[in-house]
């Protein structure tokens, strides 16, 4: 009996032949960071973005905080799962990226959707806060050495119906290599046992593209 599923890339061909279409301006940006070399690893897998639309879709969710835009792929296929009304908070620190991701959001016309902070996330989180604003999904996909700041920050901005996801909790399967224990594979370990532990939070790891965690606070 097959238990698990190895996802290359042929089966992901497939996957994206039996699902909707990807929006133009989507395969632009998976053009575009493909054309990047190893940094077009940055981008979420395309199974993930179809499983974040699915999740917006069906749960009435309008405001959205995203913490890691690089190139805009994972906010464009959000924004463009959001209803008319909705709002991405996109925070980067990176100015070009940022730039070229707007550029994109502008083509595919959801740049009315979609706010830009610049700069290094925490202090971005932290005037977030000061404001009292609220999100119904949060997606963590930023440096990992701060992933545990990012969760305790983004605690107290979900909704009690909300989701927070966290993005490369697998790590390219690493985290299960005991032969593995470089700097950010030991940060990714102790991450998801720090959310083991939470028993404020219902949670599961998907092995969606390098692994996601989903929660919502219980
Ligand atoms: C993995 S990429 C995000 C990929 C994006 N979600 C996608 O699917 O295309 C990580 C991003 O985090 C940003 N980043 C790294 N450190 C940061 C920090 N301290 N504050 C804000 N953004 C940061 C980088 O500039 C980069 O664009």
């Amino acid at each position: 009996m097959i238990k698990n599923l190895k996802i290359d890339e042929n089966l992901e061909k497939y996957i994206r032949e039996n699902s909707y279409d990807l929006h133009p301006v989507q395969k632009n940006i998976i053009e575009y960071n493909n054309s990047l070399g190893n940094q077009k690893k940055m981008q979420i897998s395309v199974t993930q973005s179809y499983f974040f639309q699915f999740l917006i879709k069906t749960n009435n969710i309008k405001n959205i905080l995203e913490i890691g835009t690089f190139t805009g792929y994972s906010a464009l296929t959000m924004a463009l799962a959001l209803p008319k009304n909705g709002k991405i908070t996109c925070l980067d620190i990176n100015e070009e990226t940022s730039k070229k991701a707007l550029n994109f959001f502008k083509k595919a016309k959801v740049d009315n959707l979609i706010e830009f902070k610049i700069g290094p996330a925490l202090k971005s989180l932290n005037e977030i806060k000061q404001q009292n604003l609220f999100f119904d999904m949060i997606f963590i996909d930023a440096d990992k050495e701060n992933y545990k700041n990012y969760f305790n920050a983004c605690f107290s901005l979900i909704k009690n119906t909300g989701f927070i996801i966290i993005d490369n909790v697998l790590w390219h399967g690493d985290v299960a290599d005991p032969n593995k224990n470089d700097k950010l594979t030991s940060i990714l370990r102790e991450f998801n046992s720090f959310l083991k532990k939470d028993d404020r939070i219902e949670k599961t790891i998907l092995p969606l593209g390098d692994g996601i965690t989903i929660c919502r606070k219980i």
